[in-house]
Parts: C-alpha cells; structure tokens; sequence
C-alpha cells in the first residue's frame, strides 16, 4: 500500500485499507455533516488557544483560520464534497483543510475526535435549544391568543371521556399551555447542562501539552452568567457521556407527548360526534374515494411521530446502558436520534401551532353540549354539603336525583321540587339556581380553577412571562 493511499488520519499503524464495506458501514459523514458549523468553530477556537499557549505561530494560526473560513462558506453554499471514505465531520473538514493549509497538520495537537464530537454537539444542543424554546413560545402565544378569544365559551370538560364538568375553552387549552410551560423549563435545563465545554480531555486522558482549557470554553462561549469558563472536569466522563443527548431527546419525547394530547383533543372536538371546533383546510386533506371528508392528517401524523420521538429516545437509552467507560464506537449511533428527533419535534411545534392559529369555535354546537344539566350535578351536591350536609350524604342524594331524571325522561334540573326534597329535606326552592351556568362557573374563583377571573388572570400571567 502506498503511504499516499493510506488511512490519512490513523492510517500509520496498518498495512491495509478498510474493506469498502467496512467504510459503508463505519461512515457518520451521512448524517454528522449537519455539525461542519459547530466543528469549524470548535477548531477555529482550538487552533487559537494553541496559539496563545504557543503551540502554533502567529503565522500558522492564521493560515488554518484561513482555511476554515473558506471551507465554511464552501459548506454553506453546498459546494464542499463530503466523502464517505473519510468517515466523518470531522475528518472530512481535517483533509480538506491540510490540503488547502499545509499547517493544518498541528491543528489536531491535543486533540481528540472523542473531545471534538462531545463539544460539537454541545454546541449542536445549545444552539437546538434556542430553537425549540422559540417553537414552544409560538404554539404558548398560538394558544393564547384563541383563549383569549373564547374565555366565555363553555363546553363541557371530560374524565374517562364521559362529560364531568362545564370549563371554558380557555381553561382547556391553557392546561396545554401549562405543559409548553413546564417543557420551557426543561429545555432550559438541557441548554444550562450542556453549557460545559469537553475539548481538552483529548481521547480519554487530557494533554501532556501546556494546554488553556478556559481559553477555549470562552472562546467557544461555554460561560456561566459572570462569564466565567465551564469546563468538565472529568475527562474520561467528558468524551463518554451522552446525558445531553438523553435529556434532549426526552425534553422533545415529552414535547411530542403533550402535542399528540392536544392533537387528540382537536381531533375529537373537530369530529362531526363532538361538533365543538372546525379545522383550517390548509392543515387537513380530502380522500381519494369519498368527496365529503375533511380528514385531521396534520394532528393524526404529530399523534403518529410522538411514537417515533419515543423511540429516538428509546434507542438512546438502549445503547448507553451497559456501556464501559470511555469512549466505544457505539456511540456515534447517538447522532440519528437526537437530529430526527430535533426537527420532527420543531416541525409538530410549528404544524400545530399553524392548526391552532387556524381553529374555530362553533359557539352553537359547544352551547348545546355544555347545556347538559348533568355537567352541574356536582354543583347541587356542594349545595347541600353547603347546608351541612355530610358530603358523602348528599353525594348519595343527587346520585338518586340523576336517577329518578333519567327513569322520567326529564333533565335534572326539570325534576319537580316536591320530589326533590322528598330525596333530600334541605332542598329548597333555589336549588335549581344551581343549574345556572354563569353562576356556577363564577364561583370557581380560587387559583387554579375555570372561573373567567381566575382563566384572565391566567391569560395575562402567561403573557407577561412571555415578554
Ligand atoms: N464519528 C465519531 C462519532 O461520532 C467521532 C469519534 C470517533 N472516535 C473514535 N475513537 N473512533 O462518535
């Protein structure tokens, strides 16, 4: 073999090449090219902290941040060719940069393609983060807004998919504006823990070489709030651990959770059975056989990819489990994951975002539905237990009540109060005042509740932690 053909980054120990298919096999190039910005920037970062503790000359330095930016506007005009051959990111960047810079062949002084890998998707995860927070305030502010619009629409809340209690339209999608609240803070927590710069840990054991680990953190923005450097502080966990691919990817497995719920819900509201919603047509699709659908396909597909988030992270799990400290090849099977579950979450925030911006009420048909007097049967056992009845009591009386309405084919609230009070002595004749709905809704009033003050006040909470 002549050296010419040879394995350019770790060719010096072998007589022969990879076997073609062992290239096939082995390459990450396919799918690890996505982090060419991040790794550009690592070693633009890298090769001037080499520079400032003297590893590199003045001259050298620049020569290598020559050739890194014409590679980056290469790669960002598509016009660098990957090759497979090169197995990957970094490799690929490497051989095109000493082919243009000659000095190039320091940049990879203490370094590591473990290091490397660990601070580009380090990068990758804050920059994705940034990305996803800004998907999960647009659907927050999607949601929003049409509460706003119909905090004094009342439909009926469900348990069990059985109608409970009356709630606003407001009150129900704000329980999902809660949940993009709380996946806020979990992104945050992913872009906080990924915030700690590896470069420096080399392949498992650092650098003999007088190395400014912090020089580089700052460089490459790995700072606390003072601006201090983050750097790890164990170099074997450093190129081995994968707990920001894992916290990534169940932030976004849950994000596709709460988004296949919602989903679910706008699929049953826009249903012709539940009637309380109609879907903008430029988020549904016709059939091919029958003329009159209007078929929920956008919600149908996030409900179908909230499975396949779960499994992004179910094959992350499944691969770190078990292995032994430091780095294993195994682990450049972390990257398929989390990029797909990246942008299927991003898409779902946004098509469900486009869906809810597009929703609307149908007034009539909530009307009706909330007006099921039933809705109010837990407001007429508070009356009782308001008068002193033990709860459990007066549980027991409406329970008859619903019966005896249901075997005279009349609504609760038309049963005559004689027999009313001859299955419970403390009713009186303002009973059926329990049946108001506007009543009934403004009294629940405590924090936490459906009433239209405490729903506004909400409304505006939420609006105000936007800004
Ligand atoms: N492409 C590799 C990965 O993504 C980079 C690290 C390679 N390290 C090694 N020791 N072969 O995991």
């Amino acid at each position: 073999m002549s050296d010419s053909s040879k394995q350019a980054t770790w060719g010096g120990r072998f007589s022969e090449n990879p076997a073609e298919l062992m290239l096939r096999f082995s390459e990450s190039v396919s799918f690890d090219q996505r982090l060419a910005s991040f790794d550009l920037q690592c070693s633009e970062a890298h090769s001037a902290m080499l520079a400032e503790v003297g590893l590199l000359s003045e001259e050298e330095k620049a020569a290598i941040h020559g050739g890194l930016h014409q590679i980056k506007s290469e790669v960002e005009s598509g016009k660098f060719s990957w090759d497979e051959a090169l197995e990957d990111v970094h490799m690929n960047i490497e051989k095109a940069l000493t082919e243009r810079v000659p000095e190039a062949a320091k940049l990879h002084t203490a370094r590591s393609r473990n290091d490397q890998i660990a601070t580009d998707m380090r990068l990758f995860f804050k920059s994705a983060c940034l990305e996803i927070e800004a998907g999960l305030k647009a659907i927050i502010s999607a949601l929003l807004e049409q509460a706003e619009k119909n905090q004094s629409i009342y439909i009926p809340g469900y348990t069990h998919l059985q109608r409970a209690q009356p709630v606003s339209v407001a009150h129900h999608l704000l329980a999902y504006v809660e949940m993009f609240g709380r996946d806020l803070d979990r992104i945050a927590f992913v872009y906080d823990s990924a915030n700690w710069c590896p470069l420096g840990s080399g392949a498992i054991a650092g650098s003999t070489l007088p190395i400014d680990r912090e020089f580089t953190a700052k460089a490459l923005g790995f700072v606390d709030a003072a601006g201090n450097a983050r750097v790890t502080r164990n170099s074997m966990d450093a190129v081995s651990d994968r707990d920001a691919h894992l916290d990534f990817t169940y932030s976004c497995s849950l994000i596709g959770l709460h988004l296949s719920r919602l989903a679910e819900d706008l699929i049953l509201w826009c249903s012709s059975e539940f009637g309380f919603a109609e879907l903008p047509q430029n988020f549904c699709t016709g059939s091919s056989l029958m003329p009159q659908k209007k078929n929920p396909d956008a919600l149908e597909l996030v409900r179908g990819k909230a499975g396949r988030l779960i499994g992004d992270l179910q094959s992350l799990l499944t691969m770190v489990k078990g292995l032994p400290l430091t780095y294993n090849r195994d682990l450049q099977e972390d990257k398929p994951p989390v990029f797909d579950a990246f942008l299927q979450t991003l898409l779902s925030l946004q098509v469900v975002e486009g869906v809810v911006t597009g929703l609307k009420m149908e007034v009539d048909k909530c009307a009706t539905a909330v007006s099921d007097p039933n809705l109010l049967a837990t407001d007429v056992v508070d009356y009782l237990a308001q008068r002193g009845v033990p709860f459990r009591e007066a549980h027991h009386a409406i329970g008859a009540l619903v019966a005896l309405a249901e075997s005279e084919s009349v609504s609760l609230n038309e049963l005559p109060l004689d027999a009313v009070q001859e299955i419970h002595s403390v009713f009186e004749a303002d009973w059926v005042e329990c049946f108001d709905l506007g009543r009934a809704m403004a009294s629940r009033d405590q924090v936490g509740m459906p009433g239209p003050v405490q729903v506004a006040a909400q409304i505006k909470g939420w609006k105000t932690r936007l800004e």
